[in-house]
C-alpha cells in the first residue's frame, strides 16, 4: 500500500484519505482500549486515535508504550473532527518508531512547570514546545514582513560587515576580536555607517543582520547579540524617517494579524492591543516627554537620556507606539544632526512601544556637513583615522540623509506580549548566557 507523505498543516486537504506523517510524539493520553498519541511535526499538532480492536496486538502495545518525543511515522486516515484543535484527527493504521526515547533517560521537559534557567539550559529542546514554536513563527512572519515592506518600497538590500574597525554606537559596548597580526576589530553594533555609504550609491537601502552590544545590562530588553533591520535614505529628513518607521510598524502588525492568528492565540495575546495599531502614531518632543515623566514621578531632568522605566511610563499613555524626537545632543551618538534652530537638540527620533515594551526603533537625520562632522568626531574623542571613509561621504556629493534601526527581538516581544526578549530568538545571547 502506497500512501502520500504529508505534513500536519496539509491534513485538511486529505480528509477521508490514508496518509503518512513523519514527526514526534508530543504527548500520549490513554483511555482504556483507546490511546491518543499527539503527533507534532513542526507544522502543527495532530491528535491521533489508536483503537485496540482495530489494530494488531503488538502494534497497539507499541503505541501504548511510546515515550515523549520519540520520533515516529504515523500512517492513518484523516477525519474531520470539529472538537479537535486543527479541525482534524487521524485514525491510526500503522506506526513506525524511528527512535524510542528510553525510560531510563526520558525527555527532560515534561508537561509540568519548569524554572526559566532549566528551560534556558534546554533551549535546544524547549524550542519544540507549543509556546516557543508560536513565538518563533511570529518572528519569522515579522522578518518576512520587514523584507516585503522594504523590497516593495524601492529599498535595495545591501548587507554590511560584521567585523568593523570603529564604533557606531559608543565605545563602551564594543566586543573586541583579535584579527590576525594583532590588529583589533570589533563586532558591529549597527550597520548604519556603511548604510550611509550605500545610500549615497543606491538612494534607499536597508541592511538586516546580527548586531552586538557588550552591554552589562541584565534587563528584559537587552541581548548581547540581536538582529537589527536598518533602512537608510539619501535626501531624507527626520519627518521622512518617522513616516517610514510608522508605515513599517503598521505593515508588520497587519501581516502578523493576517497570518499568525493561531500563534497569537496560543500565546493568549490580547488582539485588541494589536488591532488598534494604525497611523498616525502620536508624536511628541523630548521636552514634553520630560515634563510628562516628571509629572508621573520620574527623576528625569532635562538633559538626561530616558531610562527603561521612563520609556515604559511614557509608552503606557498611548494605545500605539509613540514617537519622541529632538533629544539633547549630549546624550546621542556623534553622527546625529543637530536641529539648525536649536543646536542643543538633535533631529533624532525614538519609537517607544505601548504596554511597557520600551524602545522599538532609534534613528533620525545624520550630519551631512563635513566641518560639523569633524568637530563632533573630535569632541567625542573618536579615532579620526577609523572614520576616513565615512568622512569622505561628506566630501563627495554630501546630502541630507537619515534612517533608523529596529531590533527584531523587541518588535517580536511586543507583538507577542512577552515580558522578556530572551524567548524571541532561538538561541539568545545575554550577559550570563552563551549556551546552548
Ligand atoms: O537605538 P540604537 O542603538 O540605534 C542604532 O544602532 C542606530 N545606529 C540605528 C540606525 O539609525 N540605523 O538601536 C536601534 C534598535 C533599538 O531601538 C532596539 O530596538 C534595538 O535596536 N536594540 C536592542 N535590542 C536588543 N538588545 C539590545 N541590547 C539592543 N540595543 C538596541
Ligand atoms: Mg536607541
Amino acid at each position: 500500500m502506497s500512501v502520500p507523505t504529508i505534513t500536519i498543516a496539509e491534513a485538511g486537504r486529505h480528509a477521508g484519505e490514508s496518509v503518512r506523517i513523519p514527526g514526534w510524539l508530543y504527548n500520549l493520553r490513554k483511555s482504556g482500549k483507546i490511546v491518543f498519541p499527539l503527533l507534532r511535526d513542526g507544522t502543527g499538532i495532530l491528535q491521533c486515535v489508536a483503537v485496540k480492536s482495530a489494530l494488531a496486538e503488538p502494534l497497539f502495545e507499541k503505541i501504548k508504550d511510546l515515550t515523549q518525543e520519540s520520533s515516529i511515522v504515523v500512517t492513518g486516515k484523516v477525519r474531520a473532527e470539529q472538537r479537535a484543535p486543527g479541525g482534524f484527527e487521524m485514525d491510526v493504521e500503522d506506526l513506525e518508531v524511528v527512535q524510542r526515547v528510553p525510560e531510563s533517560d526520558p525527555y527532560p521537559i515534561t508537561p509540568k512547570e519548569h524554572g526559566i534557567d532549566f528551560l534556558m539550559d534546554h533551549r535546544h529542546l524547549w524550542l519544540r514546545s507549543r509556546r516557543q514554536h508560536a513565538i518563533l513563527r511570529v518572528r519569522h512572519e515579522v522578518i518576512r514582513a520587514v523584507r516585503d515592506y522594504f523590497d516593495s518600497n524601492g529599498f535595495t538590500l545591501v548587507d554590511t560587515p560584521i567585523f568593523t574597525p570603529a564604533a557606531c554606537e559608543g565605545t563602551t559596548s564594543l566586543f573586541e576580536v583579535n584579527y590576525f597580526d594583532e590588529e583589533k576589530v570589533y563586532l558591529t553594533q549597527s550597520g548604519q555607517l556603511y548604510n550611509e555609504a550605500t545610500a549615497m550609491a543606491f538612494g534607499k537601502v536597508y541592511c538586516f543582520g546580527p548586531t552586538f552590544r557588550a552591554e552589562r545590562s541584565k534587563t528584559r530588553r537587552h541581548l548581547t547579540e540581536f538582529w537589527m533591520v536598518e533602512p537608510e535614505m539619501a535626501y531624507a529628513t527626520l519627518e521622512d524617517v518617522k513616516r517610514v518607521a510608522e508605515e513599517l510598524i503598521v505593515f508588520i502588525v497587519n501581516r502578523v494579524l493576517e497570518n499568525r492568528r493561531a500563534e497569537l492565540k496560543e500565546l493568549e495575546r490580547d488582539l485588541s492591543k494589536l488591532e488598534c495599531i494604525r497611523a498616525p502614531f502620536p508624536r511628541i518632543g523630548y521636552d514634553e516627554a520630560v515634563k510628562t515623566l516628571q509629572a508621573k514621578g520620574s527623576e528625569i531632568q532635562w538633559g538626561g537620556d530616558l531610562g527603561g522605566t521612563d520609556e515604559t511610563l511614557l509608552g503606557e499613555d498611548y494605545d500605539r507606539p509613540v514617537m519622541v524626537d529632538r533629544y539633547p545632543t549630549a546624550v546621542k551618538a556623534f553622527y546625529m544632526q543637530p536641529d539648525p534652530e536649536r543646536p542643543e537638540v538633535v533631529l533624532g527620533v525614538d519609537v517607544l512601544a505601548p504596554e511597557g515594551h520600551g524602545e522599538l526603533i532609534g534613528g533620525g537625520q545624520r550630519i551631512h556637513d563635513l566641518g560639523l562632522l569633524l568637530k563632533r568626531i573630535e569632541e567625542q574623542g573618536l579615532p579620526k583615522e577609523a572614520f576616513d571613509w565615512y568622512i569622505d561621504l561628506r566630501k563627495y556629493g554630501t546630502a541630507p540623509h537619515g534612517g533608523f534601526g529596529m531590533g527584531i527581538e523587541r518588535c517580536v516581544g511586543w507583538i507577542c506580549g512577552l515580558d522578556h526578549v530572551r524567548e524571541t530568538i532561538a538561541f539568545p545571547r545575554m550577559l550570563y548566557r552563551t549556551r546552548p
